[in-house]
């Protein structure tokens, strides 16, 4: 398969021609068109989660082998040795997406991603986490997170016990970002609603991502659209809001730390215009770092000189306070320092590696910022933050009158014990010394113990929604941590303190003593019988092995268990450590994963087509439907109307098919 060339009339005609002609040899400009107008490569990444290196290396190696097998040609598929389980295809999406054969794997990718077992995600966007090199146990901040494709990078480079603050002002992008992590353990994660030039300070953060919105033209080759909207207007109209969010990033970042500033453009005026700004600003203080990680990509140094180009596609090279639009900050540094630097910066042009077009720098804080008032009001701040490290007992006696934020409260210690008797774990977070539950609920009493929904959230995390509480700073957070246990609310259940755990949360209960050892085999036909996600649970007669039936119901009933997988393939390391819960019946077994996830993983783990699973499934659910109505018939019940809305339910079934 060759990639794909794009050949509309926009090309021609769009004004980013004579706009980057100014900045790049006609021989880059040869390659800035031939690349943008072809198609761009299927990227992807294996996701970790919180779980560990060998997790991800078996789940990289079970993709692997489905893909091989559906892509044989080695031209057509590589594993991106430069960034952890990350795939690249040679097939953009439409491709994927138009082979008959190919079509297949595409949809496979998209149920992977929507199940969460991977990210879809562009090579050059998962650049700026990889160089900002989080460590375990760092607090981070993503200033400009949503859809939040680096937010899941950062997290697993800090881990359950670091901080990932991540922020976005588009509260309808937040809620994409916290829906995008659902299937995720996040104790870690807390997401705000802010504007990022004016984020509050709590803290200080080790290293911060400031990932800001740019006009967006690097992302030509998938967003046709670009060629023909595009206007010198975006980036002029940008630079400013850039330039303030970087700023107010440095000012929230320890000395020390790190930051790390990216767009998806390749403008001068987004990019290199907004570094030597700050450069020129913080000479004492900021200085660019070097990168020799990932040398396998190619890139090109940062530009040193350049034009300001205007709005009427004029370019002036020199300050001019006549023209409006133009900021002296747009214009390239007088200061041979400064200009070094900007070198070390980095253009990820797309014909250097088949990518999309990226910039990414990497600063360091080396001092307290000079000449910024707001330095040491944040300094202050963060001060009286870092003493409330000194108050150890979070578990506070809120009374009604105290500020509260809206959606969090404390949950009694009755409901935190009642979950712990029933599931008998030690939490791994206790281990660490962060573990705390509590519960959102925005309409309830104080103390209500009618808690619907238990979150976790670790230490860090506490600290700032405790902070938040007490008013000497309050913002909009839109989640904390992340959900474990639900309230179980059946007709038949009287118990007001019944919880059941939620799916992503099997991994807080390794310690259980509820815990049920099987064979690989017997997890395989629990999952198939339930692609479809109807009737999901096994009756115990279709197990063939009685002596294992036997066992089975000796097990306390309406219990659930941590499934075990036995054996050390790679197939049963990969299970155990998705920490899949079982449920055992009076006469059925089932596992707690949902129809996306469970398909997929059926796909995966027995190198299936997915297209096999959705007919087997359709034809079990029309059988299922069959099967009723015969039984209804038999049992006399067959009345005329019963059987036209039985007929109707299966005409509904083959017409959706
Ligand atoms: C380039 S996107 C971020 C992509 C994201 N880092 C990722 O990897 O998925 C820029 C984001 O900045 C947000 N944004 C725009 N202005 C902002 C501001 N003043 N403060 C915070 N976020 C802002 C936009 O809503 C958008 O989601």
């Amino acid at each position: 398969l060759t990639q794909m060339k794009y050949t509309g009339p926009e090309i021609e005609k769009s004004k980013l021609i004579p706009y980057y002609s100014q900045f790049l040899s006609e021989e880059e400009m040869k390659l800035y068109v031939e690349y943008f107008s072809r198609e761009l490569p299927t990227t992807f990444r294996v996701n970790k989660h919180n779980r560990s290196d060998e997790f991800q290396q078996a789940a990289e190696s079970l993709f692997d082998q489905y893909f091989q097998k559906r892509i044989p040609d080695k031209s057509q598929m590589q594993k991106l040795s430069s960034i952890p389980a990350a795939f690249q295809f040679i097939p953009s999406r439409i491709q994927l997406r138009s082979d008959e054969n190919l079509n297949k794997v595409h949809k496979f990718l998209v149920l992977a991603n929507e199940s969460g077992y991977v990210t879809r995600q562009e090579l050059v966007s998962m650049l700026p986490p990889v160089f900002l090199n989080c460590q375990k146990g760092d607090q981070v901040l993503d200033m400009c997170a949503a859809p939040g494709s680096k937010t899941s990078q950062l997290m697993e480079q800090v881990g359950i016990n670091g901080l990932v603050v991540a922020n976005d002002l588009e509260l309808q992008r937040c809620h994409v970002l916290m829906h995008g992590v659902v299937q995720q353990p996040t104790p870690q994660l807390v997401i705000t609603n802010l504007d990022a030039s004016k984020y509050p300070c709590l803290q200080k953060f080790d290293k911060i991502l400031c990932d800001v919105p740019c006009s967006g033209d690097g992302t030509l080759r998938k967003a046709r659209e670009i060629w023909g909207k595009w206007s010198p207007a975006f980036a002029l109209g940008l630079h400013e809001v850039q330039l303030k969010i970087l700023i107010r990033g440095l000012q929230l970042l320890k000395v020390g730390g790190t930051i790390c500033y990216s767009t998806c453009s390749l403008n001068v005026i987004e990019n290199e215009a907004v570094v030597a700004t700050v450069l020129g600003k913080f000479k004492n203080s900021v200085k660019v770092v070097a990168q020799e990680g990932l040398s396998e990509l190619k890139r090109s140094p940062g530009l040193q000189q350049w034009k300001v180009g205007d709005v009427d596609g004029s370019f002036c090279e020199e300050f001019d306070s006549t023209k409006q639009k133009l900021k002296q900050t747009m214009f390239p540094p007088i200061d041979p320092l400064v200009k070094d630097q900007l070198t070390k910066s980095m253009r990820f042009y797309p014909w250097l590696n088949n990518s999309g077009g990226f910039y990414v720098c990497v600063l360091q804080k080396t001092a307290e910022l000079e000449n910024d008032d707001l330095s040491q009001l944040i300094e202050n701040q963060a001060m009286n933050y870092e003493k409330l490290n000194e108050k150890t007992d979070f578990d506070m006696n809120f009374s009604k009158n105290m500020p509260l934020h809206p959606q969090k409260k404390i949950v009694q210690q009755e409901i935190i014990q009642a979950i712990k008797d029933k599931f008998q774990f030690e939490s791994i977070f206790e281990q660490n010394d962060a573990d705390q539950i509590l519960e959102n609920s925005s309409q309830r009493e104080l103390l209500d113990i009618q808690a619907s929904r238990v979150y976790l959230l670790n230490k860090h995390v506490q600290k700032i929604l405790y902070a938040n509480q007490n008013a000497f700073c309050t913002f909009h957070i839109v989640q904390a941590g992340c959900g474990c246990f639900e309230k179980h609310t059946g007709v038949r259940n009287n118990d007001k303190l019944n919880y059941r755990v939620e799916g992503p949360m099997g991994f807080l209960l390794q310690n259980t003593r509820f815990q049920m050892e099987m064979s690989l085999q017997l997890f395989m036909q629990i999952v198939k019988n339930g692609l479809q996600g109807e009737n999901t649970s096994l009756k115990f007669d279709l197990i063939e092995d009685k002596t294992l039936v036997n066992e089975l119901k000796k097990l306390e009933s309406g219990q659930i268990y941590l499934v075990k997988i036995i054996g050390d393939s790679l197939t049963a390391q990969f299970i155990n450590e998705l920490s899949i819960m079982s449920f055992i019946g009076g006469n059925s077994i089932d596992v707690h994963i949902k129809r996306k996830p469970r398909n997929c993983l059926y796909c995966l783990l027995e190198n299936q087509d997915i297209e096999e699973i959705i007919e087997s499934g359709q034809a079990k659910r029309k059988a299922n439907y069959r099967e009723r109505r015969e039984q209804k018939r038999k049992e006399g019940k067959g009345e005329k109307r019963e059987k036209e809305a039985s007929q109707k339910e299966l005409d509904k079934e083959e017409k959706k098919e």
